[in-house]
């Protein structure tokens, strides 16, 4: 069959499944995605349902990278200073997020991610990206739960890495993390729903912002940012015993 009415079969089939307008916004995340990838010179497409992963959790998720045109929206809205944020990304997967970062000025990028071989594909495409602006970047290798966030890290940053109990414990270490070091912290969440409830009620930390990119995917991407106070609220409750005061 000639080329020409293969590739107007193909056209016509993503039509009938997605609709004029989910097809072309495939169309054009399918095509940001080919040009990232080369310009950043990593591979991280390709998602693997958490069956197939290595290693993974009761609440792990699958990995699905993030679209570049959905992280580029997200970081237009993040406060960041230039060579003092550092940023973390919980479930690094292949490290999309990681590298993007980098390409920032941030001072230090860390990414958690449970997968040895995830962890394994991300650290390659850290060696391969260039060029970055930020060198300090590091992948560890460990469920997120059990990470102590560094003091200086002050984006953080959740495309749908896990639920439950995890994601509890994790808000914890962030929870922790602020009360040793009180900052400014914001928080990207993409489908923050369960992020949300788990924090419902807390007084240290509050939501700032609200996006829904439905002109991104098939199905709409929700993020939420929440933020910290650089001071720890007045209220007098556990979470601020022991906060020096000066
Ligand atoms: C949806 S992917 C996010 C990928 C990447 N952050 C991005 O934005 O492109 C979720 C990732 O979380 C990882 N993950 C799941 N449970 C985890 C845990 N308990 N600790 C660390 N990583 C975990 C999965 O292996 C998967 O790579």
């Amino acid at each position: 069959m000639p080329r020409i009415l293969r590739l107007a079969g193909v056209v016509r089939q993503g039509v009938l499944e997605a609709g004029v307008r989910g097809y072309m916004q495939e169309l054009a995340n399918a095509i940001a995605e080919r040009y990232y990838e080369r310009k950043l010179s990593i591979d991280t497409r390709g998602g693997v349902p958490v069956p197939q992963l290595d290693r993974s959790l009761p609440d792990s998720l699958d990995y699905v990278p993030i679209t570049y045109r959905a992280l580029m929206s997200c970081f237009r809205k993040v406060h960041l200073h230039p060579g003092k944020s550092e940023f973390l990304d919980y479930g690094a997967g292949k490290g999309r997020a990681v590298v993007f970062a980098a390409t920032l000025p941030f001072a230090r990028v860390w990414g958690v991610e449970l997968s040895p071989s995830l962890a394994a594909q991300a650290r390659e495409n850290i060696k391969s990206a260039s060029p970055l602006r930020c060198r300090a970047v590091e992948i560890l290798e460990m469920n997120a739960a059990d990470f102590e966030v560094p003091d200086a890290v002050d984006v953080i940053y959740m495309f749908k890495p896990f639920l439950g109990a995890t994601l509890v414990a994790t808000i914890d270490q962030i929870r922790a993390s602020y009360v040793r070091s009180p900052r400014a912290i914001h928080i990207v969440v993409f489908n923050d729903e369960p992020f949300q409830d788990s924090v419902e009620g807390q007084d240290w930390l509050r939501k700032i912002h609200t996006s829904t990119l439905d002109a991104w995917s098939r199905a709409p991407i929700a993020f939420g940012i929440y933020a910290t106070e650089p001071r720890p609220p007045a209220s007098h409750n556990d979470a601020w015993h022991g906060v020096q005061e000066d």
